[in-house]
């Protein structure tokens, strides 16, 4: 099962409607208003809700994601594309947003390129995604096993080479427990995609999980903390 048919789940997704990363980007901009603000690979448009913006566009590749976002969350401006080639003008957005998205783009150095390139001068671009240590392509692999389009979850050091263009304002990292039944199921997998995934997890080493934060009762996978990164970018030139 894809995006498409998964769509509601992103909008109840506990994952995506709330956590620290939201907290903490709603505080960083709690005084600025916004012209004009995109959000990319929107889903329910959980992260566009977040800013103040007199005009708010939300983007993805999934049309029933869009719909769900206008049908849950009231968005009204919606552009169906890919991240890695935006359907915009040159520097038109005064603020871009993209969460817990990054990881299914083939594309990413074009992805970084094209939000400099819509981005006004002095915008800003706000980046939420998965983070790895250098050592643990484990969680990229569990990560393939649940989800088909997962590309890679990258480490701090490649998104700061990818975003070489930018002047880096803020980076902050937060941990998220995940509910692994939520987690595991949000794309509707069959009972035995569901059970490879957590087979993954409980095969892994027992410092991957220490890592990880494995929570395992009885047997069954109950949760798991993953890292993400809060990278807020300025554009500095044309
Ligand atoms: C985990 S969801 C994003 C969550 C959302 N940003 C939020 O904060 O609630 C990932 C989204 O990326 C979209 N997506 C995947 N590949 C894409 C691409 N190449 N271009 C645009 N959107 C893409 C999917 O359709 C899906 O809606």
């Amino acid at each position: 099962m894809g995006f498409n048919d998964a769509s509601i789940n992103y909008f109840y997704s506990s994952d995506h409607r709330k956590g620290g990363d939201l907290k903490f980007v709603r505080e960083y901009f709690k005084n600025r208003e916004f012209e004009k603000l995109l959000d990319v690979a929107s889903a329910a448009g959980h992260f566009a809700k977040v800013f103040n913006a007199k005009e708010k566009i939300i983007t993805d590749i999934s049309l029933n994601m869009l719909k769900t976002a206008k049908d849950k969350n009231g968005f009204e401006k919606l552009v169906g594309g890919s991240a890695c080639r935006l359907p915009f003008k040159d520097s038109v957005f005064d603020i871009i947003g993209c969460r817990i998205a990054l990881h299914h783009f083939k594309k990413p150095k074009e992805f970084f390129f094209e939000i400099n390139r819509v981005l006004k001068c002095s915008g800003y671009f706000v980046l939420i995604d998965s983070i790895v240590d250098i050592d643990d392509g484990y969680l990229n692999n569990i990560e393939r096993i649940r989800d088909k389009t997962h590309i890679k979850s990258y480490t701090i050091k490649e998104i700061v080479e990818f975003s070489y263009m930018f002047r880096l304002l803020t980076f902050q990292t937060i941990f998220k427990k995940h509910d692994f039944v939520e987690w595991a199921g949000r794309l509707n997998p069959t009972q035995k995609e569901f059970k490879a995934t957590e087979q993954a997890f409980i095969n892994l080493t027992e410092e991957a999980k220490k890592q990880l934060k494995v929570e395992i009762k009885k047997g069954r996978v109950v949760s798991y903390t993953d890292k993400k990164g809060i990278f807020i970018f300025e554009k500095v030139k044309e």
